[in-house]
């Protein structure tokens, strides 16, 4: 027997504030046409004043645990994916733990910027598989309009705020492919890659909590080859390859980076969940956020083989192959 983490809820919340392509036409010279063709985004949702990454994160694990059918004291771990916390410290998973009355686990905050769900369920799946944890709950939680720079329209126009979250719970399989949970992750870094992608202020350095920066285009060049090449290496782990998946759910940068990988990979679009129109970028939050909407539309099912890939800030990227 092998245990596995198998996904047993998902769910996600968005603030409720949506914002049109149209509104950056009022402060910025760009258009809905070109953020449309250039990204795929259409539209995003922005957190209210005073709407934190914490209360997002929390509204997200509630409606999981829901959809699991369990309550906070079930859950013995919460780990979280962000790089927008609430504070330099405490970690938004133990304010989650807090907002959503969990007594007792554990809970601490993994930052690998878009790749961050890809980490925290790699994480979250090693707390499961050696036993120090039952029930953890999975969370991408970001508010990355509090580091937007408002006069950069190559950047501001991208990014989303939102929370996802996925319960994982430790279940016997045979060991084989045809287990449900999370079969295998492949991860990886490259620090030269820092400039493609960073916030200009921080804790130790500036005092202050900068705003994102970006080569747009390079990133871009770089993100199709990488997310190609982990997505392939987490399946051929496990000795599985392209036509096994049923589902990819790809970071929701750019509607241009999800069809070219899609095609490297030879899975139609029609395998592939979308979301970047409605929610735009919103890094961590992104693939949780997609998991959820995809088996609310009824596309993601029980016993589907799904590929997630992420690649963001570091540069880090990587792919969890997982059937659900
Ligand atoms: O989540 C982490 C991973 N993130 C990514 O992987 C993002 C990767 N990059 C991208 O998604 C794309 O590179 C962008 C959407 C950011 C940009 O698309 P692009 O096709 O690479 O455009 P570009 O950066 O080469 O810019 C083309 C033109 C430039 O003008 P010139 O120099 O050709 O005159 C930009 O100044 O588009 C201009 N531009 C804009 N025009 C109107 C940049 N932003 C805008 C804008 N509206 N908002």
């Amino acid at each position: 027997m092998t245990t596995r983490a198998v996904v047993i809820g998902v769910g996600h919340y968005l603030p409720e504030r949506v914002v049109p392509n149209s509104e950056f036409e009022q402060s910025l010279d760009t258009t809905d046409e070109w953020i449309r063709t250039r990204s795929g985004i259409e539209r995003r949702h922005f957190a209210a004043e005073g709407e934190t990454t914490s209360m997002l994160g929390a509204q997200a694990a509630t409606a999981a645990l829901k959809n699991a059918g369990l309550v906070p004291d079930d859950i013995d771990a919460i780990v979280v994916a962000t790089s927008t916390p609430d504070l330099t410290f405490p970690s938004v998973a133990t304010m989650i733990q807090e907002k959503i009355g969990m007594t007792r686990g554990f809970g601490f905050d993994v930052q690998a910027v878009c790749a961050g769900f890809i980490y925290a369920l790699t994480n979250a799946n090693a707390l499961v598989v050696s036993g120090q944890a039952k029930r953890v709950l999975v969370i991408g939680a970001e508010t990355f309009s509090r580091i937007m720079d408002w006069t950069d329209r190559a950047t501001c126009v991208l990014f989303g705020d939102g929370a996802g979250a996925l319960v994982l719970e430790a279940q016997e399989g045979d060991g084989t492919t045809q287990d449900r949970g999370v079969l295998s992750s492949d991860l990886n870094s490259d620090g030269r890659y820092r400039d493609m992608l960073y916030v200009d202020g921080g804790v130790s350095s500036t005092g202050t909590s900068g705003k994102l920066r970006m080569q747009g285009n390079p990133l871009f060049r770089q993100a199709v080859e990488k997310l190609t090449s982990t997505a392939t290496a987490a399946l051929t782990k496990v000795g599985l390859d392209d036509n096994s998946v049923d589902w990819i759910v790809p970071h929701q940068a750019n509607i241009r980076i999800i069809q070219g990988t899609a095609k490297k990979l030879g899975v139609p679009m029609e395998r592939v969940i979308v979301t970047v129109q409605d929610h735009g970028n919103t890094s961590a939050a992104s693939i949780p956020l997609a998991m959820s909407v995809g088996v609310a539309q009824g596309k993601i099912k029980k016993g589907d083989l799904l590929v997630a890939e992420a690649i963001g800030g570091g540069l880090a990227w990587g792919a969890v192959a997982l059937r659900w």
